[in-house]
């Protein structure tokens, strides 16, 4: 078994990173980290959580404990000053570590990128002990366009996300008043994904989020203009994959069935009246775009299965 360390449990991602760690064969769980819980029972997380579970501790005494691999479900601010350990693998799910260029990452998240690698285990395995998680909605738009990078020239990306996506702290732009029966696009024109997912394909993209009122799942609908056959490459890309399911001709992605699961659905159309290449991929942002990638990623830096932990099977309504 891998001991393994979790730091800032008590977010969404650090929760739905503890389900992962929980339910998989060859981590074992050491260290449960949380500023806000620390000292307190696991149950007070969540009642499900039974008492074979250590305690909280800080997340400053969890970094400190003996494991082969910590999950950092931190802040962006956090997860910058945090220093790793020698010789542990640190995968950090936060943006702080995810653009590689001095003045991105500065403009954006205010820090230098450091000796971290990218890691979407389909497209960019991770190298080496630190691992920067990709972001959520980054995630779907580089499983859908990243396959016909060298036959575009750029992408609009039409995306939505459930309200999850914003954590667990309270925002009066995330309170069930501002949220339900609603549908409001944000950051729009000036995200700090749109860089990411540049940064990845190599071309710029035109990226609009928006909240959906639902609690978790995310939808990026991606136009294209391109002369390869996109069904073609991105088949090759997943034909593989026990995450990524390219969906058969005329069936579109539905977000109902990857809420609460690690697997991410590709649908690729051809708009009749412009030729465009519309691809569109739904994942959970809590899944396949935070904790099953952050475990998809730890197994291939421990040498796991590829898959261990992951939430795939079953064909929920
Ligand atoms: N949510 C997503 O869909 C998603 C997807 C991809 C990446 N991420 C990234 O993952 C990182 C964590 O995101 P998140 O969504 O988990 O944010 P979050 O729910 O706001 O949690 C962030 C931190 O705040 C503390 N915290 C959260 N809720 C709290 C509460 N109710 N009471 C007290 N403390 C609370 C936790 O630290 P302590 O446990 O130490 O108190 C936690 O680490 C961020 O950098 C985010 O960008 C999130």
């Amino acid at each position: 078994m891998q001991r393994a360390a979790i730091l800032g449990c008590a977010g969404y991602a650090g929760q739905e990173t503890l389900d992962r760690v929980l339910g998989h064969p060859e981590l074992e769980l050491v260290a449960l980290g949380s500023d806000s819980l620390a000292g307190r029972p696991a149950g007070a997380l969540d009642p499900r959580l039974n008492g074979s579970l250590p305690a909280f501790v800080t997340n400053a005494e969890a970094a400190r404990r003996d494991v082969d691999v910590l999950f950092l479900c931190l802040d962006n601010a956090a997860a910058a000053a945090f220093e790793p350990p020698a010789g542990t693998v640190v995968v950090d799910l936060a943006g702080a570590h995810r653009l590689t260029d001095d003045a991105a990452a500065s403009m954006w998240y205010g820090t230098a990128p450091g000796a971290w690698s990218y890691g979407l285990p389909e497209l960019f395995p991770p190298e080496g002990p630190l691992i920067a998680n990709p972001g959520c909605y980054a995630t779907a738009a580089l499983l859908a366009l990243a396959p016909l990078r060298g036959s575009i020239a750029g992408a609009v990306i039409d995306a939505k996300s459930g309200v999850s996506g914003a954590g667990r702290s309270l925002k009066a732009s995330s309170h069930a008043g501002s949220v339900l029966e609603n549908l409001t696009p944000y950051a729009v024109g000036a995200h700090r994904h749109a860089p990411e997912i540049g940064q990845q394909l190599g071309v710029p993209v035109c990226f609009v989020p928006h909240l959906l009122p639902v609690r978790r799942g995310l939808l990026a609908t991606c136009y294209v203009q391109t002369g390869a056959d996109a069904r073609v490459l991105l088949e090759e890309a997943y034909g593989e994959s026990p995450v990524v399911r390219v969906l058969p001709e005329e069936v579109a992605p539905d977000l109902a069935r990857v809420q609460g699961t690690d697997a991410a659905e590709i649908g690729v159309f051809t708009d009749g009246e412009t030729g465009m290449t519309i691809v569109i991929c739904a994942l959970d942002n809590l899944g396949k775009g935070a904790a099953g990638q952050a475990v998809q990623n730890a197994n291939v830096a421990l040498e796991l299965e590829p898959a261990a932990g992951l939430r795939l099977s079953g064909v929920l309504v």
